[in-house]
Order: structure tokens, then C-alpha cells, then sequence
């Protein structure tokens, strides 16, 4: 049985360890500490399996140039599921839990970049058809989806993520 609950700090070596391990490398894993250490992880859940921390996703929040005062967005990233895990349903109920507590903040929109085939079962459309950019040159992987109706119709322009996305891997 899997369960999704909210991060402790006691789960933040195992939340290292899955980031690493799903992504093969230690960027995701030092970002994930750096928006910690920022206060900018104002969703991080985790997956647990009796006792063991197998998945793992994280929301910060970003700015979008042209947007009225009291939008609030985040951005979903990153999240991982630990390689032996994968692919059992793990990752989409991250997804949908995550959605459901930044909907519970009262986020307006939430953001991804990510695989195409992947994030639109969960509500997330093409951000460029809302005239949203980003700043990576991505085209159809770069994703929005609103939380409070109606949202996306009153925010255009770059979005950007918090600038530890961009700090990460740089001395
Ligand atoms: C992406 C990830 C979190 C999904 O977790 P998961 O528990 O396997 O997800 P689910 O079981 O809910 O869904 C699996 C689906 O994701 C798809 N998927 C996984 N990795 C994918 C990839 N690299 N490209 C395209 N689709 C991918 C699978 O094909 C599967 O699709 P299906 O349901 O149509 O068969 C996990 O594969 C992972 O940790 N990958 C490595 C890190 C990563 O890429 N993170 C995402 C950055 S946006």
C-alpha cells in the first residue's frame, strides 16, 4: 500500500536518495534542498511504501511577466519515483495529490515542463496556446494548467521559475 503524505524533515535523506537515483545524477536532488533551505517548497509530498520513501514531487512558486497583482502560480518540479517503482501509478497519484494541495493554498495555476505524453491526463494543456513562454525553449513540453477557473485568460508573458532552478550545478 502507498501512501502520499507531506515531507518531514526525517524523510529528506531518502528524498535525496530517490531524486538521485530516478534521475541518475545530483542536480534534482541538491535543488530540491536549495528551494528547501529558500522556504520555495511550498508543496513537497512524498510516496511511502511500508515504511520506505519511493516517489517524491515538489512545487515552487514562479512569476509570470504579465499577470494581475494577486496571482499566485507554482511551478511542479522535480518529481521522481524510485527506478524499481516506476510505471504502478505512483507518479500520477503524486501528481494528483499535489494538485489537490496546491488547489487547498489556494494557487492559481501550476506549471510543468515535462513529457508530453504524460502530464495532460491530469488537466495540463499547451502553455504556449496561452501565450505563455518560457525559459528554456521549450515548445509543447511546457505546460499550464489552472487551479481557479478562468486564470489563464488573465496572465501572459515568460514565466520563470525561482532563480535556484537556474543557481543549481553553478559554484
Ligand atoms: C516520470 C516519473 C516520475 C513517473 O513516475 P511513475 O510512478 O512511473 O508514473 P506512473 O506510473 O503514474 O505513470 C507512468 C507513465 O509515465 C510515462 N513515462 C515515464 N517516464 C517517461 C518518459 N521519460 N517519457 C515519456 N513518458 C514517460 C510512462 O510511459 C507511463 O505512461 P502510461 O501510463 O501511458 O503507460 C518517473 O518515471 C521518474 O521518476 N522518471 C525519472 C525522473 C523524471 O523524468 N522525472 C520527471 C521530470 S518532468
Amino acid at each position: 500500500m502507498i501512501e502520499i503524505r507531506k515531507e518531514t524533515p526525517d524523510d529528506f535523506p531518502a528524498v535525496r536518495y530517490v531524486n538521485e537515483q530516478a534521475f541518475g545524477g545530483s542536480v534534482e536532488a541538491d535543488l530540491v534542498e536549495m528551494l528547501r533551505a529558500a522556504n520555495k517548497a511550498v508543496v513537497s509530498l512524498v510516496a511511502v511504501e511500508q515504511g520506505r520513501v519511493v516517489g517524491h514531487i515538489l512545487f515552487s512558486p514562479i512569476t509570470v511577466a504579465e499577470a494581475p497583482q494577486n496571482f499566485r502560480g507554482v511551478g511542479l518540479a522535480p518529481m521522481s519515483v524510485l527506478p524499481g517503482f516506476q510505471n504502478k501509478g505512483i507518479g500520477s497519484r503524486l501528481v494528483r495529490e499535489g494538485l489537490e494541495a496546491c488547489k487547498r493554498l489556494r494557487y492559481d495555476a501550476v506549471v510543468v515542463l515535462g513529457h508530453i505524453e504524460y502530464y495532460p491526463r491530469f488537466g495540463f494543456s499547451r502553455a504556449k496556446d496561452y501565450r505563455l513562454d518560457n525559459e528554456y525553449e521549450a515548445l509543447d513540453a511546457f505546460m499550464v494548467m489552472e487551479l481557479k477557473e478562468g486564470v489563464l485568460q488573465t496572465i501572459r508573458g515568460l514565466v520563470r521559475y525561482a532563480p535556484e532552478f537556474n543557481e543549481v550545478g553553478q559554484e
